[in-house]
């Protein structure tokens, strides 16, 4: 997620801006940047961190009254000084900084150069500054109102023009935006945490808003320009608590964004009903000539492949190959010209996965990365990349990154099913149809908190657990086993659940605790059978399961239930309780739950 701090009133914009930014430090950036307005615009815009920015910002006017400001995490084009916003007009006489993305700049991108527009940067917020200084006739206010008549997708903008000079306007749709009121001016921002120095006086902005401020004043138009008055708020969060958007830590509240990570992950990716992730997928001829994939990655991304793996067999009918990467090229993997290589990282910088991809193109495989961050090491060396729209991870135990990589891989493998026509136009469609069902469905498993809170409550002294499931489930138990070793510190052990009676069920007890997942229709009466087996031998079972499945009454002492989906998609949804199962068993211990002992959230060493 970028972050947006605009100014516009009577101290220097310069000091307000890098204060609101340097606030929104701690969430990871790969680029930042100023504009203010004098006789002219001033832009500044520097890669990497903010100190760079602020190392050169006497190259523009501190004493500006007015300006707009930004830290970018890249989600179009590569992190650098060209694609950092502001993005200023050719002709150098309109800023914009951007959150969130606009969808069809391509199309409007395509359409401005046909008249003449030279284009600067490879991101999608270029596209508005540019049709608002196509539109800009002699009001400021009515271009821009004919701007984002055109554009579709979500942003919050902060927009200044050296023809209006004391005007700064805002417009939000869908990504978050305040306006914050101070004694001296008018601030607007992306989070909370920007404003708090100034004020605990803010307006939250809704949808279709634009807001018109001049130096000591400010309106508001609401979607269908009517003026309209908005309440101010007072705020009672501290600086950490609104870091964190309010939530204890930065691992609940990326629980708590997975809905919008789904949501953005299908907006972006779908055109029409169908997925297009453009030319960094696999084109349909490469994908013919390609009789293996590997999958190949660690931790919780490897667990996101081996997902993939089940879906990619499944919908397009290649073999996969899933390896741990620190494994894979001691394996002497079977790689030639024939094979894609599929390595998935948050970060893209983790050192084993990026010697796979490595190893990969030594062999002459097709290497395509799926990753979160934009120009990481493993973007920039992969032949092709699709990227996650988790924004940026600050917890160390993976939960968006990991959602975002589910749905990826499900959705890369319709992509291929559907260009190597191994899927049927039904089944295709009732599979979109279900994905966007996903974020509701997400926001409906969270209700589940209070039952996951009683069963860390059970666990929390327990030195050891067992997670057990069968075919997907036991892919999802895999990932749960993880969440709660790495942060609670218990031994937990996930096992295929016809598995345990090979020799690890010679370990339960009585009050051994063990949580089985069943959402797979077909395995279910087995799973069942390997859940009694523990029963008899005095473990506590805890289940999570589809709604509707009763079977399991007997047996649990919880149960937390998923809705319905298609059995493809469950280890979506039945992953969001073991999830919130490690985060409140880590609570529960007293435990630093963001930066669990011995861990680093990118591991940069093989
Ligand atoms: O950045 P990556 O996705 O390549 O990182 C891989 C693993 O280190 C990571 O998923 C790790 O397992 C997480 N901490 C788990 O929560």
């Amino acid at each position: 997620m970028c972050g947006i701090v605009c100014y516009n009133g009577k101290k220097s914009a310069v000091e307000v801006i890098l204060n609101g930014l340097k606030s929104l430090e701690y969430r990871g950036y790969d680029s930042s940047g100023i504009s203010v307005v004098t006789d002219k615009i001033e832009t500044l815009k520097r890669k990497g961190k903010l100190k760079n920015l602020i190392d050169e910002i006497d190259k523009i006017d501190n004493n500006a009254n007015i300006g707009i400001g930004h830290i970018r995490w890249a989600t179009h084009g590569e992190p650098n000084e060209i694609n950092a916003h502001p993005q200023v007009s050719q002709d150098g006489k309109f800023s914009v900084v951007h959150n969130g993305i606009i969808e069809n700049y391509r199309e409007l991108k395509s359409e401005l150069e046909d008249e003449g527009y030279n284009f600067k940067s490879t991101t999608d917020t270029e596209v508005v500054v540019a049709l608002i200084s196509h539109y800009y006739t002699d009001d400021l206010l009515e271009a821009v109102k004919k701007a984002i008549a055109r554009l579709k997708g979500a942003y919050a903008l902060g927009i200044i023009s050296e023809y209006e000079k004391d005007k700064l306007i805002a417009v939000r749709n869908e990504s978050p935006l305040i306006l914050a009121k101070c004694d001296d001016g008018i601030i607007l921002a992306s989070d909370i945490p920007s404003v708090l120095k100034y004020t605990k006086d803010v307006v939250y902005l809704e949808n279709g808003d634009i807001v018109e401020i001049d130096k000591d004043s400010y309106t508001i138009y609401d979607k269908n320009f009517e003026k309209v008055d908005r309440d101010i708020k007072k705020i009672n969060m501290t600086l950490e608590q609104a870091s964190k958007g309010g939530f204890e830590h930065f691992m609940l509240k990326e629980i708590y964004e997975q809905p919008e990570v789904v949501k953005k992950t299908l907006e972006v990716n779908l055109k029409e009903n169908k997925i297009d992730f453009s030319d960094n997928s696999i084109d349909q001829d490469k994908l013919k000539s390609i009789d293996k994939v590997y999958i190949v990655a660690c931790g919780t991304a490897f667990h996101a492949g081996e997902v993939g793996k089940v879906a990619i067999e499944k919908l397009a009918k290649i073999p996969v190959i899933t390896d741990i990467a620190s494994e894979f090229r001691y394996n002497d993997p079977f790689i030639d010209e024939n094979t894609l290589v599929i390595l998935i990282s948050q970060s893209g910088e983790t050192a084993d996965t990026l010697a796979a991809l490595r190893e990969s193109k030594k062999k002459k495989a097709t290497v395509l990365a799926v990753t979160n961050v934009v120009g990481s090491s493993i973007a920039r060396e992969a032949d092709k990349v699709i990227y996650t729209l988790a924004g940026p991870e600050i917890a160390v135990a993976s939960t968006k990154a990991y959602i975002s990589q589910l749905v990826t891989v499900i959705m890369l493998a319709l992509d291929f099913a559907k260009k190597l026509d191994k899927i049927d136009d039904e089944t295709y469609s009732n599979y979109i149809a279900e994905l966007k069902t996903i974020p509701g469905k997400i926001s409906e498993v969270l209700k589940s908190e209070s039952t996951v809170k009683e069963i860390a409550k059970a666990i929390k002294d327990d030195s050891s657990m067992f997670f057990i499931g069968r075919g997907l489930d036991f892919l999802s138990v895999k990932e749960g086993a993880l969440k709660l070793k790495e942060i609670s510190y218990i031994h937990t052990e996930a096992f295929p659940a016809g598995e345990l009676k090979h020799g690890s069920i010679a370990l339960i007890e009585k009050n051994t605790p063990a949580l089985s997942v069943i959402t797979q229709s077909k395995l279910a009466e087995k799973t069942i059978s390997n859940v009694q087996e523990l029963v008899t031998r005095g473990a506590k079972i805890f289940t999570i399961t589809v709604e509707g499945n009763e079977n399991m009454a007997d047996f649990s002492e919880k149960i937390v239930f998923v809705p319905k989906t298609l059995e493809m998609l469950y280890p979506i949804l039945s992953v969001i309780p073991e999830q919130l199962l490690g985060y409140y068993t880590s609570l529960e211990k007293g435990l630093d739950v963001d930066k669990p002992r011995n861990l680093a959230k990118s591991v940069t060493v093989e």
